[in-house]
């Protein structure tokens, strides 16, 4: 290990400057954004970045955040344009020091509705380029279903609110973040209208854009994490790109869609690679344990194991 650990940059030098520096063996930084409710200062994701860099040690970790307010970084993840949010990330990804300038790209961890937003990240801007993009309980496929609150927390109560009185206007699409990933089997048509975000993402229109698919397919790896007991969000097959017929319960996989027929967003190309995994983690949603999280951390964030290993390269 040691001489190559030595030699590679040698090598690259004769080859390319742009790599000059380039430590091998360095893990890639590591973006994280949080779920629907939560915010980038919590205590639960510190602990998650402090295992990533128990896991990876040197790994750099950035937390997403819509606002450098926790609090209102929370209320981002209820209101606000996913178009608008997401070019905010971009430009915040692409201009942050580190993050810009790693040699070998960056890695992405995505919870629930943050998992989603990231492959979003990655099919329009991808700038730094992402290198493999882990989701959990993410709802890659939307939601057909609104989910339930706790009690006390107003916030969702008015979000959900709003939503079920009418999830299709164009007030609704361009202020409520659920209501940008809500897709009903059932009811396509106004979906495929009005949707701010998930019709867009998921190429579903008759125009697909052939950014996104090629970006999505340059991952190095995409591991979907769907939790086994997920009663909030509906369906949980949706963490893998299924569809859930609501009358039947029939689920239709990934692999029997047109999204993956056509390769619409280039999953074909990464599956066809076994560059798509599909996980599952017990329990109900966002139920995560350490050991969970350290195998996923060891399996998709480890360091590259040279330098040639660049995302532009794959
Ligand atoms: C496709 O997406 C890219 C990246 O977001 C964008 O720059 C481009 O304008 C889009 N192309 C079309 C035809 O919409
Ligand atoms: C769901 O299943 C029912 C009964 O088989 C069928 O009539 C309906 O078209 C299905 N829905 C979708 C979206 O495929």
């Amino acid at each position: 290990m040691l001489p190559r650990l030595i030699s590679v940059p040698i090598i690259l030098l004769a080859t390319s400057g742009l790599f000059y520096g380039a430590a091998a063996g360095t893990p890639p930084p590591l973006v994280i954004w949080h779920g629907l409710g939560d915010n980038y200062d919590a205590d639960g994701l510190k602990s998650v970045g402090d295992l990533a860099k128990k896991v990876n040690p040197g790994t750099y970790v950035y937390n997403i955040r819509l606002n450098e307010d926790p609090s209102g970084d929370r209320t981002a993840t209820f209101f606000g344009d996913l178009t608008v949010q997401l070019a905010k990330v971009c430009e915040d990804l692409a201009s942050h020091p580190i993050l810009s300038t790693s040699p070998s790209g960056i890695n992405a961890l995505g919870f629930s509705q943050g998992g989603q937003f990231l492959r979003g990240y990655i099919e329009r801007c991808n700038n730094p380029p992402v290198r493999s993009l882990v989701t959990f309980g993410s709802q890659h496929n939307g939601v057909s279903e609104f989910q339930d609150c706790d009690s006390d927390d107003w916030m969702c109560k008015t979000a959900m609110g709003i939503m079920k009185g009418s999830v299709w206007s164009s007030f609704v699409q361009s202020r409520l973040v659920p209501a940008q990933y809500f897709r009903n089997p059932e009811d396509l048509e106004p979906y495929l209208e009005y949707s701010n975000f998930l019709a867009d993402i998921n190429n579903e229109r008759e125009t697909k854009n052939k950014t996104y698919a090629a970006n999505l397919a340059s991952l190095k790896m995409f591991a979907m994490y769907m939790f086994t007991e997920d009663t909030t969000a509906i369906p949980k097959e949706s963490a893998w790109f299924a569809e859930v017929n609501r009358t039947t319960g029939l689920v239709t996989l990934l692999q029997e869609r047109d999204i993956w027929r056509e390769d619409w967003i280039g999953l074909k190309k990464l599956g066809e690679k076994g560059r798509l995994d599909f996980r599952t983690a017990k329990g109900k949603h966002m139920k995560l344990d350490d050991e969970l999280l350290t195998e996923a951390f060891e399996e998709y964030f480890s360091p590259p194991e040279d330098t040639f290993d660049h995302p532009g390269e794959l």
